[in-house]
């Protein structure tokens, strides 16, 4: 019955199923009597998540991805800007029943699972929560873990007799057994070892394509999200650069930074190799373009702020493109 509902908005392309429209988060770093100093984490950040589509968020470290995933969950509230899901406005307000809708997955398995509970009952609370009847419980964990690529031996295991990898499943299973709608996957892979990175990755495909399970999946890696992403928002120091879909944004990137990110990237061969550009020490500008400290085009007119233009199907922050 759930399992129809996910497909039907799948098929449904034309609905929204998140909207983040013109986030802006300022965290208090400093407050004191007489002064309060600011740091902006996310100024004016758009995007939609289509049902049944992965939504890759790229960008270093400090650039605020985790920001926004926390403020889709509603762990944190934004100082301007709204969340809508399926049209609804669920900015600050998550009811109990659109919770349900939205899960989200953490870097590190590790400290995200509960030590002293057995992996079946790590999988099971959630369905507590929505008091789903005892006999029910059992049935959908048993079939969650399979769905994971787990079997049942590993329900009456604690999470340290399980390898990396293995607790993130884990962590999967438990963010999808109440058929959500959307999963935020915060760098799910990022404390993995590479073979494991790339099972991960392809057991997040797999759920995109048999259940209907949309999700944003936030890394710093953009080999990994132009591996994995429909869809892909280039994010730096809280400034969306460039977005698009996957076949854009990675074959002919538009923005500088875009490009860098992809320079860097290890090539298929080492005669592909490009000659090495180096970015630029970070200067840290107060005023006009975010990426201008570092970019290698940066010029007197990005002192100003570029706004954003539509250019083959996509959205880029740059006066020179
Ligand atoms: N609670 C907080 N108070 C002050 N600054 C914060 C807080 N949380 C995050 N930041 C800052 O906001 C920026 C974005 O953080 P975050 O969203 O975690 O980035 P990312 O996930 O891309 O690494 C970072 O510079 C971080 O130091
Ligand atoms: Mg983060």
């Amino acid at each position: 019955m759930k399992l129809k509902w996910n497909l039907k908005t799948v098929m449904d392309s034309s609905r929204q199923l998140l909207k983040v429209e013109n986030l802006t988060k300022k965290y208090v770093i400093k407050n004191t009597f007489f002064k309060r100093e600011y740091f902006t984490a996310l100024e004016d950040v758009s995007f939609d998540v289509k049902s049944g589509q992965i939504l890759g968020l790229v960008g270093e470290s400090g650039s605020g991805k985790s920001t926004i995933g926390k403020i889709i969950l509603n762990l944190i509230k934004p100082d301007e800007g709204k969340i809508y899901l399926l049209d609804k406005d669920i900015t600050g307000k998550l009811t109990k029943e659109d919770r349900k809708k939205i899960s989200i997955i953490f870097q590190d398995p590790r400290t995200s699972l509960n030590p002293r509970y057995k992996i079946k009952d790590i999988v099971e609370e959630p369905l507590i929560v929505y008091n789903y009847p005892k006999t029910q419980r059992k049935e959908i964990v048993e079939k969650v873990i399979k769905d994971v690529g787990l079997d049942e031996t590993f329900l009456d295991r604690y999470p340290h007799e399980l390898s990396g990898g293995q607790r993130q499943r884990v962590a999967i299973a438990r963010a999808i057994v109440l058929n959500p709608l959307l999963v935020v996957a915060d760098e799910p892979t990022s404390a993995l070892d590479v073979t494991l990175q790339l099972q991960i990755v392809n057991l997040i495909k797999k759920l995109k394509d048999e259940k209907g399970i949309s999700f944003i999946f936030i890394s710093h890696d953009l080999n990994v999200v132009g591996y994995l992403a429909d869809y892909i928002v280039v994010l730096y120091k809280g400034k969306i650069m460039e977005k698009g879909l996957k076949e854009n944004v990675v074959k002919t990137p538009l923005h500088p930074y875009t490009k860098l990110l992809l320079q860097s990237l290890p090539p298929d061969h080492p005669k592909n190799r490009k000659t090495f550009i180096a970015i630029k020490e970070d200067t840290d500008l107060k005023e006009g373009c975010e990426f201008r400290g570092r970019c290698p085009n940066a010029q007197d007119l990005c002192k100003q702020k570029p706004d954003y233009k539509t250019i083959d199907g996509r959205e880029v922050y740059c006066h020179f493109v």
